[in-house]
């Protein structure tokens, strides 16, 4: 029997010790907010806190947890940092498909509170284990510095081929061409 610290609850499983966190989330506590993707560390989707650090949740051996405060997506609202993210991530309308932003927001959420003023190279390297096939990075870093500077940035919708073209990407659908600074009033 272990006892984990899962959004600020205490929470007792009866799991084997090599079970994923990810497994014991979503399949025996029921937060099925964090995913499943690839199962080897390599895209991010099932990215969880560990005493506010960005995790692997797919790869991490719930025993290896401890006494540390696990966060998921279901509670990462509870903190001001990620109650900006997911406010930004709302305001500029990132979500496509959705499945990989779980992963997306809690990484964003462990780079601010960090680093609350993050530069273009560190948001980059901070995100860059995150993978998300429909292509939504560009909304993802705009959230982000959103997030970080409370600035309201206005995503513009623009036809497929001209968001192809500006993103430099082949990603069909919206793209965030540019975005217009309002005045805060
Ligand atoms: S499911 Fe864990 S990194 Fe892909
Ligand atoms: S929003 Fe669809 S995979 Fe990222």
């Amino acid at each position: 029997m272990l006892i984990l610290n899962i959004n600020g609850e205490r929470k007792s499983v009866d799991v084997p010790d090599d079970m994923p966190l990810l497994w014991v989330l979503r399949d025996v506590i029921g937060l099925t907010g964090t995913k499943f993707g690839c199962g080897i560390a390599q895209c991010g989707a099932c990215t969880v806190h560990l005493d506010g650090l960005a995790v692997r949740s797919c790869v991490l051996p719930v025993s290896a947890v401890g006494d540390k405060a696990i966060t998921t997506i279901e509670g990462v609202g509870a903190s001001e940092v990620g109650r900006k993210v997911q406010q930004a991530w709302l305001a500029i309308e990132v979500v496509q498909c959705g499945y990989c932003q779980s992963g997306q927001i809690m990484s964003a959420t462990a780079l601010l509170a960090g680093t609350p003023a993050p530069s273009d190279a560190q948001i980059d390297a901070a995100m860059s284990g995150n993978i998300c096939r429909c292509g939504t990075y560009v909304r993802i870093r705009e959230a982000i510095k959103q997030a970080a500077t409370g600035r309201k940035l206005v995503p513009q919708t623009i036809p497929n081929e001209a968001a192809a073209a500006s993103s430099g990407t082949d990603a069909p659908g919206q793209a965030f061409l540019s975005v217009r600074q309002e005045d805060a009033a």
